[in-house]
């Protein structure tokens, strides 16, 4: 529940009757100020102090395999990132436009880094994108900068929520989980050199820009899932989107199909995507739906996955590579003990144009963009739902690409990082108090 809400739940209070409640209602105040106080007082980093559900199986079968249920010794946060933590707490803009989100919406999460002529044509594409308004739209930012802020600050076609990662190391310039005195670099070997850390294994230590993006996504995912107010209990699927993601006009329409298709064509999907997991295609053009490996652009899942990624916590944050998606393939989906797949179109609703991607072992063709320019063509069948729900499934049974069995590009050896990620999985889900039981 928003903040405006519960104001908007006190109002009945005072209209009538008010005069001799008032002594209840202060009271009720005080004490709602001095547990705020409280609250305040002693809760270091989450949003949301209290969120444990001790009726959710997943979540205590999540607490058995981390086996913890003390509260995350999380990084000490500098004046930034607390400040950046009280925006988190914002209530979403746009209220005044779109005050009603859609009944069965899909929320939208777009994550950021720092590239705004991209972000200006993601958020462009967003504009024009049919039924946008019904929704909210959360930004995840990794990193403040003042250019990315500008445009979010300038969307008008949606509800908008920016968060913040409190942990990225972009904002900590002297200390952990940025670069602090005395830690490694490069090859350095830590006995001769006496310095903090530990190689990957390939000999390398850790680079805070590279560990960056692996925290960020697992942070967001966390945070979106079990941590803000706006999608804690959100019960639907969430679709996620990147800064050089173009969304296509039918994008939303389309999502929202495949995610009703889903359980119904394919019980083996645990998402719908809105694009191929080849990033270089652009469909097939059948008149089938498709299941094939989950893909990294335009991906959707509900609650009920995203408890299972939860339960894989372990292996993401140990798998020695900085790359969140390539760590999903070779582990975490994997052990889910069983074919995953993911539902899509023939068509493409979204496409990847980034130039500058971090992905080693990847070429660097494909769509690109310099200025801010794409060249991406959107066609009259891109602007309206193309997807049929009495077309037939076509299965991609073996694909190529990264699964079990790899060991990763390395960039993710350091244990700092890997205790880091394992407390972003606990960060919603410590006890403040003794347990009744
Ligand atoms: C979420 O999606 C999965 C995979 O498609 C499905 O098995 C599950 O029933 C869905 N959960 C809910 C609550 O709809």
């Amino acid at each position: 529940m928003g903040f405006f809400q519960k104001l908007w739940m006190l109002k009945p209070l005072f209209k009538d009757k008010a005069f001799c409640r008032l002594p209840v209602i202060l009271t009720t105040l005080l004490g709602v100020v001095l547990l705020a106080f409280l609250l305040r007082t002693y809760s270091v980093s989450p949003m949301v102090t209290w969120s444990f559900d001790p009726t959710d199986d997943d979540f205590q079968s999540n607490y058995k395999i981390l086996g913890s249920r003390e509260k995350p010794k999380l990084p000490k946060q500098n004046e930034l990132s607390i400040s950046l933590e009280e925006r988190n707490r914002l209530p979403p803009r746009n209220l005044d436009l779109f005050p009603n989100l859609h009944k069965d919406h899909i929320k939208i999460v777009l994550y950021v880094h720092n590239r705004p002529k991209y972000l200006q044509v993601v958020v462009q594409s967003l504009s024009s994108v049919e039924g946008i308004g019904e929704t909210l739209l959360m930004v995840s930012h990794d990193g403040y900068y003042d250019e990315m802020n500008k445009i979010v600050e300038g969307i008008r076609f949606c509800q908008v929520k920016q968060i913040f990662a409190l942990y990225s190391p972009h904002l900590f310039p002297v200390s952990f989980p940025g670069v602090s005195v005395g830690d490694c670099h490069d090859k350095d070997d830590p006995s001769k050199k006496n310095c903090r850390g530990n190689p990957d294994q390939y000999g390398n230590h850790r680079s805070p820009k590279i560990v960056s993006l692996k925290h960020h996504w697992w942070w967001m995912m966390n945070t979106v899932w079990d941590g803000l107010e706006e999608t804690r209990r959100h019960s639907g699927h969430i679709l996620f989107i990147e800064e050089d993601h173009f969304i296509f006009p039918n994008a939303y329409r389309n999502i929202q199909l495949l995610a009703a298709l889903k359980p119904k064509k394919c019980l083996d999907c645990y998402a719908a995507n809105l694009a191929p997991s080849d990033v270089h295609s652009k469909g097939e053009g059948w008149e089938r739906l498709i299941a094939e490996k989950i893909g990294n652009v335009g991906y959707a899942f509900n609650r009920t996955v995203w408890r299972k990624i939860h339960t894989k916590t372990r292996e993401f944050c140990s798998f020695d590579d900085y790359n969140w998606d390539i760590t999903m393939w070779a582990t975490v989906f994997p052990s889910f003990g069983g074919p995953v797949y993911t539902l899509r179109g023939p068509r493409r609703s979204a496409a990847h144009f980034g130039k500058c991607g971090l992905h080693q072992g990847q070429g660097e063709k494909g769509i690109c963009i310099d200025n801010g320019a794409t060249d991406i063509e959107v066609e009259e069948t891109d602007k309206v739902a193309n997807i049929k729900p009495e077309w037939e499934l076509h299965v991609y049974q073996r694909q190529v690409g990264y699964k079990a069995g790899f060991k990763g590009w390395g960039g993710w050896g350091d244990e700092r990082d890997h205790q880091l990620c394992l407390d972003f999985a606990d960060m919603y889900h410590f006890r403040d108090t003794p347990s009744p039981g």
